[in-house]
């Protein structure tokens, strides 16, 4: 199991750029079809559409509705089945994730105490989350913008699969952002921690905070928690035992 923080903060810039340039070709009109196409409940199963109606519906061309579900296709938002009389869609986990994003900002927008509950278990890691905590780059911002100093360490958690799609609601939520930073060597991402208490079977502790290396929300399993003391103690945690992240402003 790797630490998903370090993993990525030590990726090149160019790498993340390429992971980011997915879903290009996909802007406003190819979200509002994907939308459409989740109210006609292409979310949990597939929906029939024909390209006819969803073009009188967007108010476009059938030629314009027909490029929009290719690209949404080629973005890997939509899977398609062509059938006799017209097609078979279905949103993809990465389809859901992007429209999740979208309710999350209008959550943001509308709603003041955004909140969400993440499940998952307790994992090891590769001891990375102990390295990179402790770097001063990081630690200095750590205890200044977060009111504590973390236990050297992260708290690795796999959540379960409702869970990892919930997690793109955490974007309606304001992240403390712990800048970016450089050494003789090499650079250092920046990252982001969202307030959050953590519930085990024992009890609940607060503060803590989710730490992610990119405000992005592509399905990630893996949930990292930094807190001022060590979560299996003061928790009585284990690996295997599960847990609640309540994730809130
Ligand atoms: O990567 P790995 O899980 O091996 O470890 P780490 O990030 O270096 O953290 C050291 C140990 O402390 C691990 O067992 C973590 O699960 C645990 N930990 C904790 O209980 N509470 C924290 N706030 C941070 C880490």
């Amino acid at each position: 199991m790797h630490s998903t923080f370090g993993m990525l903060i030590r990726r090149e810039s160019l790498l993340r750029c390429m992971a980011e340039s997915t879903g290009q070709g996909v802007g406003r009109d190819e979200l509002a079809t994907l939308k459409l196409l989740a109210l006609d409940g292409a979310l949990d199963e597939s929906a029939k559409v024909s390209c006819a109606d969803l073009a009188e519906r967007l108010d476009a061309s059938n030629q314009t509705a027909s490029r929009r579900l290719q690209r949404l296709e080629d973005a890997g938002l939509l899977a398609r089945d062509i059938v006799s009389d017209g097609q078979e869609v279905e949103l993809t986990g990465d389809g859901e994730r992007r429209l999740q994003s979208e309710y999350a900002d209008y959550r943001r927008i509308f709603e003041s105490d955004a909140s969400v509950d993440l499940t998952g278990v307790v994992t090891s890691g590769m001891g990375e989350g102990r390295h990179y905590i402790t770097l001063p780059g990081y630690m200095e911002q750590f205890i200044e913008r977060l009111g504590y100093e973390p236990f050297a360490g992260t708290l690795n958690l796999e959540l379960t699969a409702e869970s990892v799609r919930k997690r793109a609601r955490m974007s309606a939520i304001e992240p403390v952002t712990i800048e970016g930073w450089e050494d003789d060597e090499r650079t250092y991402g920046p990252a982001y921690c969202y307030p959050a208490s953590i519930e085990g079977s024992d009890g609940e502790y607060e503060p803590a905070h989710v730490i992610a290396p990119e405000r992005t929300h592509h399905g990630e399993e893996q949930l990292e928690v930094i807190a001022p003391e060590k979560l299996r103690d003061v928790l009585e945690l284990a690996d295997g035992d599960e847990v609640i992240v309540h994730v809130s402003e």
